[in-house]
């Protein structure tokens, strides 16, 4: 059996009276894409809160490679080499590629002994990671990325998430919500080149079309509490629907 790269271990959360989390365990594996599902209010983005720092639980543990993670902020997280592409990307539009790459923490060169943003390596740099870690070249890579499509915008946030170089854990919140057909597709062939450059990935979404298409199991939540984690290949989307809603599906007649 593999070590998990990620435990999470019984995890509590509540806000008020409202128990948001109930002893959840969550088991990420090396060079998995690991889905998330749920109904709205399920417990998805709060367990993401709590492995990320942004909220703490109220009990449980988290293990990175087997030892005991003390997340206690964003910064924690981080540092832990776990990293979020959230569904706005958070790119500044009116900047290229590598400088969204690199957002306060650009490569520098010292002139007269003074620091300089080093603009040449910083742009090297980028062009490097785009290609070794999200598998793209992008031919506008100069251009503000506002000119970007959807797809060239997700590579840029997922370079700018991947480009530590002792990341654990990528996780994905919602990736293709806002995409067309093709734009999705190529954002699915991005975290699969991802995943199989060896950064195992989390991946929440509410489509199980996408999810089917490139996760390696599905964890489901619901009410709080896991429901249940398939394999996809052992499993059907009627199966998942079923662990999300709760009840038996009836055959369609
Ligand atoms: N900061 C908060 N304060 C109070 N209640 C919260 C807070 N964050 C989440 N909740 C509640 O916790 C429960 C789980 O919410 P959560 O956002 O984790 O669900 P979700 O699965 O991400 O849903 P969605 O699919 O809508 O994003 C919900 O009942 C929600 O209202
Ligand atoms: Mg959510």
């Amino acid at each position: 059996m593999k070590t998990p790269v990620l435990q999470m271990k019984n995890i509590c959360k509540s806000f008020g009276g409202l128990r948001a989390l109930i002893d959840v365990n969550l088991e990420l594996y090396p060079d998995e894409i690991l889905a998330i599902v749920g109904d709205n209010g399920a417990g998805k983005s709060t367990l993401i809160k709590v492995l990320t720092g942004v909220y703490q639980a109220d009990s449980g543990s988290t293990e990175l490679n087997g030892q005991p993670a003390n997340i206690r902020s964003r910064q924690d997280s981080l540092n832990a080499g776990i990293a979020t592409v959230y569904q706005n990307l958070g790119l500044v539009d009116t900047l290229p590629a590598a400088p969204n790459i690199f957002l306060g923490d650009e490569p520098t060169k010292k002139i007269l002994g003074l620091p300089f943003i080093d603009n040449k390596k910083m742009r090297q740099d980028a062009e490097e990671i785009l290609r070794t870690k999200v598998g793209v070249e992008l031919p506008n890579l100069d251009d503000p990325t506002r000119n970007f499509s959807g797809g060239q915008r997700q590579a840029v946030a997922i370079a700018r998430a991947v480009r530590a170089n002792d990341l654990h854990v990528l996780i994905m919140d919602e990736p293709t919500a806002a995409l067309g057909p093709e734009e999705t597709r190529k954002t699915l062939e991005l975290i699969k080149t991802v995943r199989g450059r060896g950064t195992p990935i989390i991946l929440i979404s509410h489509n199980l079309d996408h999810v089917f298409s490139v996760a390696d199991r599905v964890q489901v939540m619901r009410g709080g509490r896991r429901a249940g984690v398939v394999e996809v290949a052992q499993s059907n989307k009627k199966e998942v629907l079923g662990l999300i809603v709760g009840s038996d599906l009836q055959e369609a007649s």
